[in-house]
């Protein structure tokens, strides 16, 4: 039986518990083994009678080990849990050398943890983090399922740039040390694998377009790939991300399925996996379970970019120091997003309208001619965990904004045909999921909310 169901069963049979061993700990007659099998954050106590065990097996239940143990479940007199297992036989599974073994008792750090990621999920933190994600994933599912959007699966290799970032790994079965070149002198690649350039995807969303003119209400979920070389706590080079697109919608329908999405989300985490975040909240944070509740119970600020910006000018003006410059055109930094939402408002932020120069070729025009129909949700903590928009519907705009940017129309025909035959307006959004965990679990760094973090430099596992 798992843990976590052998802990909220009655006491007064024999159970069979498989698990990894947390601590043991005892004297001259009795030993408590903390067992965990991650299926909760609390471990089952085995109590052993040492004067009817045999002591060279006792010796290997160490930390790490894993065993399997049968007994009988008993109410349990110590404090901290109801019931525990009072051992008849004990199996060892696989032994652990405790002097080798990379998680050691004293408090390790973060940092260090990275370092032995392929051991880390044995952690009482990381278990609580990747039961969340595992959490927060069905909940994504159920959400849209259940407003009747089809799950759409959008290619990770692609031709086109759908942020018009460039900032894409390639895909290549090209020799590298023997590339072939064309009359031009550049690189062949009517010889590559798929006979033209390619790329991993950026975003899923030019193809959830096309899932959402035809089938109304879609989402993609799945791994987004970025080549830029941003070293921070906010960024990875592998990450998953959540779009939906919807026929129909405009901007304000796009902002409302935001908030109600990432609100159900969260109350979703605290209705379903507390004893997760109350371990989170205890250990490392103690306002997370407050924070959760204060994005569930409050209505999100909306507001200009061009308002925003203001706001933050005067906050200057008033003396607050920012590492980066503000004033109307600039891209908002996270520090400035953050002074919105932590100091300004108190509470999520939907900045709406940017300047067209900072944002996609796809989003729809404004009639100032400076600003387009653009979303970005901010949250405490995070900064931008949405970017969204209402998309421009109307070929002529879209195919001039195309030209204007000197983007490749050759990789984007498709898309315009959206636009060609039977163009609707239709907007979207995407979610960065490790953001969203960034936030539900309060884990400060990106890197810790993925099993696996892919970053400049690190491929490791
Ligand atoms: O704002 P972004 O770039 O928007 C898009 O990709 C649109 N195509 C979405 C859409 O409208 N369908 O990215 C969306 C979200 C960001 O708000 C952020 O949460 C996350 O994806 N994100 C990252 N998360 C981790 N590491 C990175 N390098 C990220 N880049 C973006
Ligand atoms: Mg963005």
């Amino acid at each position: 039986m798992k843990v976590k169901d052998l802990l909220a069963k009655a006491p007064g049979e024999e159970v069979l518990a498989k698990g990894w061993v947390r601590t043991k700990r005892g004297n001259k007659e009795i030993a408590f083994i903390a067992l965990n099998d991650g299926s909760t954050i609390n471990n089952i106590q085995i109590v052993v009678d040492k004067t009817s065990t045999d002591a060279e097996l006792l010796a290997k239940v160490t930390t790490g080990a894993c065993i399997a143990v049968r007994g009988n479940l008993v109410e349990s007199i110590g404090s901290g849990q109801a019931v525990e297992i009072q051992a008849k036989e004990i199996e060892i599974l696989g032994e652990c050398d405790p002097v080798r073994y990379p998680l050691q008792k004293k408090d390790t750090t973060f940092e260090y943890l990275r370092t032995v990621a392929h051991m880390r999920p044995r952690t009482n933190t990381f278990g609580a983090v990747l039961r969340l994600r595992s959490q927060m994933a069905f909940a994504i599912h159920e959400y849209f399922h259940s407003k009747g959007f089809v799950y759409l699966h959008t290619p990770l290799i692609t031709a086109a740039d759908a942020e018009g970032a460039g900032n894409m790994f390639q895909v290549t079965t090209l020799d590298l040390l023997n590339i072939p070149k064309d009359k031009k002198g550049g690189i062949d690649y009517s010889k590559d694998f798929f006979g033209k350039r390619t790329s991993l995807t950026v975003s899923g969303q030019l193809e959830g377009e096309l899932g959402a003119t035809a089938l109304g209400e879609i989402y993609t979920f799945g791994p987004t790939f970025r080549a830029e070389n941003s070293n921070t706590p906010r960024h990875l080079a592998e990450f998953w991300m959540i779009e939906p697109e919807m026929a129909f919608y405009d901007i304000k329908n796009n902002m409302a399925l935001a908030e109600d999405f990432i609100k159900s989300l969260v109350r979703y985490a605290l209705e379903n996996c507390y004893d997760d975040l109350k371990f989170l909240n205890d250990r490392y944070d103690n306002e997370l379970i407050e924070r959760l509740k204060g994005v569930v119970n409050t209505e999100f600020k909306i507001l200009t970019y061009t308002e925003g910006i203001e706001i933050l000018e005067k906050a200057v003006a008033d003396g607050h120091k920012f590492e980066y410059p503000v004033s109307w055109g600039v891209d908002l930094q996270s520090e400035h997003e953050r002074y919105l939402v932590e100091q300004h408002f108190g509470r999520p932020v939907i900045l709406t309208d940017y300047p067209k120069d900072i944002k996609a070729f796809y989003m729809k025009q404004n009639e100032d001619g400076k600003t387009v129909r653009a979303m970005d949700v901010l949250f405490p903590k995070i900064g931008e965990i949405i970017g969204g928009s209402e998309r421009e519907a109307d070929y002529g705009k879209l195919d001039a904004r195309i030209d204007e940017l000197g983007m490749s129309r050759r990789t984007l025909e498709w898309y315009l045909d959206t636009r060609r035959f039977g163009s609707c307006p239709h907007s979207g959004f995407g979610l960065g999921f490790e953001r969203l965990l960034l936030f539900i679990t309060g884990m400060q760094n990106i890197r810790d909310v993925i099993p696996f973090p892919r970053t400049p430099k690190n491929a490791e596992f």
